[in-house]
């Protein structure tokens, strides 16, 4: 009912074992591979581009789930159909012509998100929402992993789960940046129906268990509380 899909970020894998990080992914509870692409101008940070997503898309056996963190993303629609991505989410802040954008990520054959740094009103999607299938809020600035979540993030799911329901919207609600085992539950009270998370996982002991962890968190709220 209120399961929550989990879907790692690989920005915080070790890239010199990529291809065994990716494999822990698909064998975990976690839903979905998140892959964060950073182009140092749109965020101040540059993450990995095509020839790394070719080699976690041959080894990814979960859907990819991309999140562009990059101007003008309409430049490269194609290319990332042509990756594999299933998810393809682009920064309401990067595009002049979201609607435009939105159509065409839907034409290639992937889903369409749109993400909202923590500054972004989430009323300003109120004219595509009906058209997206993902609506990403950035819970943190938008560039680097391991950063504290920011509180007013929860007020920003709930108006995003309204907006959806009020306009007989299907998009999930994703949650990107720092969150953690502790904020999961909340997260998914406050609407969330997707927790991406790096740090969390990939710096933690036994990522395998920190994955269940979140995932039975999630679980728990929905079997008890509601
Ligand atoms: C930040 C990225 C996030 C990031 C999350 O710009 O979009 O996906 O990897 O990392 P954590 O979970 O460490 O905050
Ligand atoms: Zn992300």
């Amino acid at each position: 009912m209120n399961k929550a899909k989990i879907a790692p970020s690989l920005l915080a894998a070790d890239f010199g074992n990529l291809q065994r990080d990716v494999e822990m992914v698909n064998q975990s509870e976690a839903d979905w591979h998140h892959i964060d692409v950073m182009d140092g101008l749109f965020v101040p940070n540059i993450s990995y581009g095509m020839p790394v997503i070719k080699s976690i898309a041959k080894h990814a056996t979960k859907p990819l789930d991309v999140h562009l963190m990059i101007v003008d993303p309409d430049r490269y629609i194609k290319t990332f159909a042509d990756l594999g991505a299933t998810i393809l989410t682009v920064h309401y802040e990067a595009c002049t012509h979201l609607h435009r954008t939105i159509q065409a990520i839907k034409d290639a054959g992937m889903k369409a998100g749109v993400a909202l740094n923590p500054h972004t009103n989430v009323n300003l999607l109120k004219n595509v929402i009906k058209d997206i299938d993902l609506v990403l809020i950035m819970s943190v600035n938008p560039g680097f992993g391991g950063q504290s979540f920011i509180e007013n993030s929860y007020e920003k799911i709930t108006d995003a789960k309204e907006l959806i329901k009020m306009n007989d919207s299907k998009a999930l609600v994703e949650v990107d940046g720092g969150v953690t085992a502790k904020n999961a539950k909340a997260l998914i009270k406050a609407g969330a129906d997707v927790l991406v998370a790096g740090s969390f996982i990939f710096k933690s002991e036994a990522p395998l268990n920190t994955i269940k962890d979140l995932k039975t968190a999630t679980d728990k709220w929905s079997i008890f509380e509601l």
